[in-house]
């Protein structure tokens, strides 16, 4: 589980985030929405350590990570599947999937990312920069699964990808969920995909968290109705 307490994020003076606060359980699949510039991006990258937290506190499982270093918080359980992707384009498809593992690399958990992603066995010796964008965002999320995380970070993993394999990485999500008890917090600008996948659902907005939902009380119209203002 995640906590996040009183966190506030900043570039030099411009405060992005004032004062955030929440926590997602194990097994649970948070939605964090909103427009572009909302500071999806920026709570995400506090989180995992690439930009500086100001003030406030962040813990996994009771052990705080505010101000530890990326690889130090992904020992500690946390894993990030940045905007864009960010596979590394001359570099295997299996070389990618190792490419964060500190340490000894098991085929067992290998086999287990290609059990969840098999196109990702089909082209383990392509290189990344000529999979489809569907193919490299499951590059980037089973890279992130390799490292054994108990909180999966996700920022807009279906921007420019197709409708079809939108929902091929909502099932992902929520099967890696069940099969592995994870946490996963998500954000993204397209509310059908969180209607899908997520059991609870926040807006952002000027990066703030401004409405909450469980996915059973969603006014979806409400809901988009704040997304187009
Ligand atoms: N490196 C940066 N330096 C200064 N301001 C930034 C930087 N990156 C983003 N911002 C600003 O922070 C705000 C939130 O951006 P971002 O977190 O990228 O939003 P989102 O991911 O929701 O689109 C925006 O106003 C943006 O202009
Ligand atoms: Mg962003």
């Amino acid at each position: 589980m995640i906590t996040i307490q009183n966190l506030q994020v900043a570039y030099g003076q411009s405060v992005v985030i004032p004062d955030m606060n929440f926590a997602a359980k194990p097994g649970e699949i948070l939605g964090i929405i909103g427009r572009n510039g909302m500071g999806k991006t920026t709570l995400f990258r506090s989180l995992i350590g690439m930009i500086p937290t100001k003030s406030g506190k962040v813990t996994i499982e009771d052990r705080e990570i505010t101000h530890d270093r990326s690889h130090q918080r992904v020992g500690k359980g946390v894993a990030f599947v940045p905007q864009g992707r960010m596979i590394f384009p001359y570099l295997t498809v299996y070389e990618n999937l190792i490419s964060g593992v500190r340490g000894r690399v098991s085929e067992e958990d290998t086999c287990e990312i290609y059990a969840l992603f098999p196109v990702l066995r089909d082209m383990k010796d392509r290189k990344g920069g000529n999979l489809s964008g569907g193919q490299q965002q499951q590059l980037a999320i089973g890279r992130a699964l390799m490292t054994k995380p108990r909180v999966l970070l996700l920022d807009e993993p279906t921007e420019g990808i197709q409708p079809s394999i939108i929902k091929d990485i909502s099932r992902s999500l929520k099967e890696i969920r069940t099969l592995k008890h994870l946490t996963i917090v998500v954000s993204e600008q397209v509310l059908s995909f969180v209607l899908d996948t997520c059991d609870r659902i926040m807006v952002i907005e000027k990066g703030r968290l401004v409405r909450e939902d469980n996915r059973a009380d969603v006014n979806a119209a409400q809901i988009r109705a704040m997304l187009s203002v």
